[in-house]
């Protein structure tokens, strides 16, 4: 496979096709040019011997690569057969395996819920699943693909005789291909869709681009014109957009209070463009990470959409900057509330206390709803955000005061979509003790941590009254844990907001397991990664409810893992520990349950 010389401006476009003029004359004319999106992936061949999919490989170093055709048949764009009028014998299609944005940063947010270390940007992400050795972990990464080329042993064996052609071939196929490609005549009418591409149309994709790709459309002269060393051929190029950096003033640093009341320090920028989308917000993770970058509100600063999506400053450019601020330290009082801070002594992370703080609220409140939590089906972001500025919920159990009426008096609430909230809201009284626990948003208490601390108390008023020691000892939760729950239940918000909850009748106990001779009796198991139908908390239910035990980490004594997608560190684990690995069908099958598709 071969790889593509670069042209970073449009002088240096045209002095390539000076160069291919000097060589082919009017026949670059005559020719034309195709243009096409450069995309920002990992790239594959893909053999078809009588239009079916007999191999896939990886680019490697362009003469050999790794064979994965397994990989690459569960990506769901790359068709096992091809359809319509295909050629008889062999032909190699090549392109370009992607991982869209959308997909990466969900994946990415799987990865830090499940402690593991995230992916740079979405093209490391998707060359690391092409190479994963086993197919299910590939199958689990939203990959998609598109094609730009066809080779065949004997050019005139395929139908088409320009790269235009060969595009709408290979969609007519059933291979994907990318959008926004072009057939120009001129240069200037390259030039002026490069520069249309990289300004307004690569901000609104969901997906990577470096550059555009700049082909000879007549697949004959592109013979003509041939190979430079082996390796570039002479008929396209890359027009490269400018990188995605930019230098821009630290306006300010301003810190925003998550659902626990970590607080989280992030830039505001002077607005600037960078790779087509203005950027005018960047996270900066911890004071910590300020402090080492030494970066102070007034600097110049070069910023960097990392992934192409976050902005995240790489650094301040001092000899830019001068006169400096002062150092940036985190407040010493909540934002939002006001509240003294307070440090973790295992983190860096500096929290707010305060349970009613008002900066915790939104997250707060979106947290307990979600499906994992109390599972309010219907109350979205949106939704909560509406009533919390319509001032009728303050916090969790001023949901359960919501009427029909008032709901009906808002905008955007129809009879049965309010009907339905109600119901939602209704039934999660019931949940068990363990989403409450999960869905109170306590200090590292986590969907397992919930669960080992309803299932040893039973009910709430017993873990409130417990001491830190009791809490500790429970297995599997630790003293950071206990330290969390303690401090918690001491919050008078806290107090104030549970005694409301009980006025209300939301359940405060867990019910008993059926344990005993369970089809997992006796068996401890982790699970990790996104499953594909159920949520953490509802796998590690199915699998107490079994008789199973769930714990947090693998070892040798873990009976079996189950990953889901972007499974990372505890897979690793359980391969080198030689532990069995299994996929969420396969759990569901040994419980003796089908997994429902949905849920
Ligand atoms: S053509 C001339 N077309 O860019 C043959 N390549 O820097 C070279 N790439 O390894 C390939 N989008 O993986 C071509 N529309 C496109 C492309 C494309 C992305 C990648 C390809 C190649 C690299 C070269």
């Amino acid at each position: 496979m071969l790889s593509l010389g670069n042209a970073f401006d449009d002088e240096e476009l045209a002095a390539w096709e000076e160069r291919i003029v000097r060589l082919a004359g009017n026949d670059v004319e005559k020719s034309g040019y195709a243009v096409e999106l450069k995309i920002d992936g990992a790239a594959v061949s893909l053999t078809y011997d009588d239009g079916l999919f007999t191999i896939g490989a990886t680019r490697g170093n362009g003469t050999v690569g790794e064979v994965v055709t397994e990989n690459l048949r569960t990506v769901r764009d790359v068709p096992l057969k091809l359809v319509g009028d295909h050629p008889r014998g062999r032909i190699e299609i090549r392109g370009e395996v992607y991982l869209p944005f959308d997909r990466f940063e969900k994946m990415n947010e799987a990865r830090v819920q499940a402690g593991e270390p995230v992916f740079a940007n979405p093209r490391n992400a998707a060359a690391g699943s092409l190479r994963q050795l086993d197919p299910a972990v590939t199958a689990r990464r939203p990959l998609r693909f598109f094609g730009y080329s066809a080779v065949a042993e004997n050019l005139a064996d395929l139908p088409f005789r320009t790269q235009w052609e060969l595009l709408e071939q290979l969609a007519a196929w059933g291979v994907p291909v990318a959008p926004h490609r072009a057939r120009l005549k001129r240069l200037e009418q390259v030039h002026k869709w490069a520069h249309d591409i990289e300004h307004t149309v690569r901000g609104t994709l969901n997906f990577a681009i470096d550059g555009a790709v700049v082909k000879i459309d007549s697949l004959r002269l592109q013979d003509d014109l041939g190979v430079v060393g082996g390796r570039e051929p002479r008929w396209a190029i890359a027009r490269k957009f400018a990188p995605d950096i930019a230098e821009t003033k630290l306006l300010a640093i301003r810190v925003n209070v998550g659902r626990t009341g970590a607080l989280n320090p992030y830039a505001e920028l002077d607005p600037v463009e960078i790779g087509g989308v203005i950027v005018k917000l960047a996270t900066l993770h911890n004071e910590d990470l300020i402090q080492r970058k030494d970066l102070r509100v007034g600097d110049i600063v070069q910023v960097k959409r990392a992934g192409e999506v976050i902005p995240q400053i790489i650094a301040s450019v001092p000899e830019k900057s001068e006169p400096r601020g002062k150092p940036w330290r985190m407040p010493k009082a909540c934002p939002s509330c006001g509240t003294p801070v307070e440090r973790d002594e295992e983190e860096v992370a500096i929290y707010c206390p305060n349970v009613a703080c008002p900066g915790r609220q939104l997250e707060g409140l979106v947290y307990f709803a979600s499906r994992g939590a109390m599972d309010i089906r219907g109350l979205s972001y949106s939704r909560i955000e509406q009533l919390i500025n319509e001032g009728l919920v303050t916090d969790a159990a001023d949901i359960y005061s919501l009427t029909r009426n008032k709901l009906l008096s808002l905008e955007g609430y129809a009879e049965k979509g309010t009907d339905a909230l109600l119901t939602a809201i209704e039934t999660s009284k019931s949940q068990p003790l363990s989403r409450l626990l999960s869905a109170l948003g306590i200090r590292h208490v986590g969907s397992i941590a919930a669960q080992l601390l309803a299932r040893h108390f039973g009910t709430l008023d017993a873990v409130a009254s417990a001491s830190i020691d009791e809490i500790g000892s429970v297995r599997g939760v630790g003293p950071i844990i206990a330290d969390g729950v303690v401090k918690y239940f001491r919050n008078p918000g806290a107090r104030k907001l549970i005694a409301k909850l009980r006025a209300i009748g939301v359940n405060f106990s867990e019910p008993q397991q059926v344990a005993a001779g369970g089809a997992l009796a006796g068996k401890t198991v982790v699970i990790t990664g996104t499953l594909p139908n159920l949520t953490r908390p509802r796998a590690t239910e199915a699998v107490e409810q079994a008789g199973g035990r769930v714990t947090s980490s693998v070892s040798k004594s873990t009976s079996f893992v189950v990953a889901g997608e972007e499974a990372g560190s505890k897979l690793e684990k359980a391969r080198s520990l030689g532990v069995e690995v299994i996929d969420e069908a396969e759990l569901m099958r040994r419980i003796g349950e089908r997994s429902t598709g949905s849920d």
